[in-house]
């Protein structure tokens, strides 16, 4: 298919790199632009505009935040102003409900699709074209796009015909996925400070009870204090259990842990630490014990 990419961050540098190892003819667009050089290289064409990367089938937004998106796809010479009817946006960020529902309003205004395509996996998987990623839209929609989605993902489920419920069940993983983070963090500071080996606590785990690829993931990062380079920066883990309070707000659904959760992310980052991954949320209960670093 002929489409475009715009936002080439730690997940959508390889998820470009994917669509264009899977033949698709792909044009690329980022607000730096020295990011866009080794796709270029690899054969993608650059555009220097939002507007430029919208004239294909299809248009997918990889950005980082709801105000990015918004600003992509609503802003003057943005998607909506530049697509053609009957071409198809799809907006993998991790972005609010409320905006997924705007977007998918705006773009049925302007005759043009829409649909909702996060994704799970961190930056390795997506460069090995393995994510998983939750799609919701209308099925002929789906299915023109699933040539896309195949691409980048190694399976795609499909959630509802109404786009933002696949970004509400995005943000009750990731939710779920923070949730683990604290909760390794706790008792990985609880037997720390008793002396026992951190690494060989998680490889217990991992190996009885929890073996699953989210508490080996986090598990070793926690233990090894492995929290730069950032796979998934702290800011952004704000960014979704905020998202997934305000949804929780508009349906009125009480989630008291993603209120603590809120106060973790919020404590990191009051002590300067947006450059770390979010998995160091991990590592405050060790701090509050007072149990030594490294
Ligand atoms: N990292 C993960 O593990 C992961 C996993 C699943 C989903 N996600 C979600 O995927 C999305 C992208 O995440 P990421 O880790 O790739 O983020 P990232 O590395 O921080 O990249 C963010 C991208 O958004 C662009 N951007 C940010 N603010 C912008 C603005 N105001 N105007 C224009 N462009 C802007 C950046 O452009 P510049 O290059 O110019 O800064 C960059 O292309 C987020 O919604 C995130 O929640 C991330």
């Amino acid at each position: 298919m002929k489409v475009g990419l715009i936002g080439l961050g730690r997940m959508g540098a390889g998820m470009a790199a994917n669509l264009l190892r899977a033949g698709h003819e792909l044009t690329v667009h980022n607000r730096t632009i020295a990011k866009t050089k080794t796709l270029a290289s690899q054969g993608a064409r650059v555009a220097a505009s939002v507007a430029e990367a919208c004239r294909g089938d299809a248009v997918i937004t990889m950005l980082a935040d709801d105000a990015a998106v918004e600003h992509a796809a609503l802003g003057t010479g943005g998607i909506v102003d530049s697509l053609r009817a009957g071409a198809l946006h799809i907006s993998s960020s991790t972005v609010s409900v409320a905006l997924s529902r705007k977007l998918a309003e705006k773009h049925a205004a302007a005759g043009q699709h829409f649909i909702a395509a996060p994704v799970f996996g961190r930056p390795e998987v997506a460069a090995a074209g393995r994510l998983f990623v939750v799609a919701a839209g209308e099925p002929q929609v789906l299915e023109a796009a699933a040539p896309l989605l195949d691409a980048i993902g190694q399976r795609t489920f499909v959630v509802s015909r109404n786009p933002m419920v696949a970004n509400l069940v995005k943000l009750s993983g990731n939710f779920l996925i923070a949730s683990v983070i604290e909760s390794l963090g706790e008792s990985m500071a609880l037997v720390g400070k008793a002396g026992v080996e951190r690494r060989q606590y998680v490889e217990l785990l991992t190996s009885t009870l929890f073996d699953c690829p989210l508490y080996k993931t986090y598990g070793a990062l926690i233990a090894e204090e492995k929290f730069e380079p950032a796979g998934f920066a702290a800011p952004l883990g704000h960014k979704d259990v905020r998202l997934t309070l305000e949804a929780a707000e508009a349906l009125r659904v009480p989630m008291p842990l993603a209120s603590l959760l809120r106060d973790r992310f919020l404590t990191l980052l009051a002590h300067g630490n947006e450059q770390l991954d979010w998995s160091a949320i991990g590592r405050l209960a060790a701090d509050d014990a007072a149990v030594p670093r490294g």
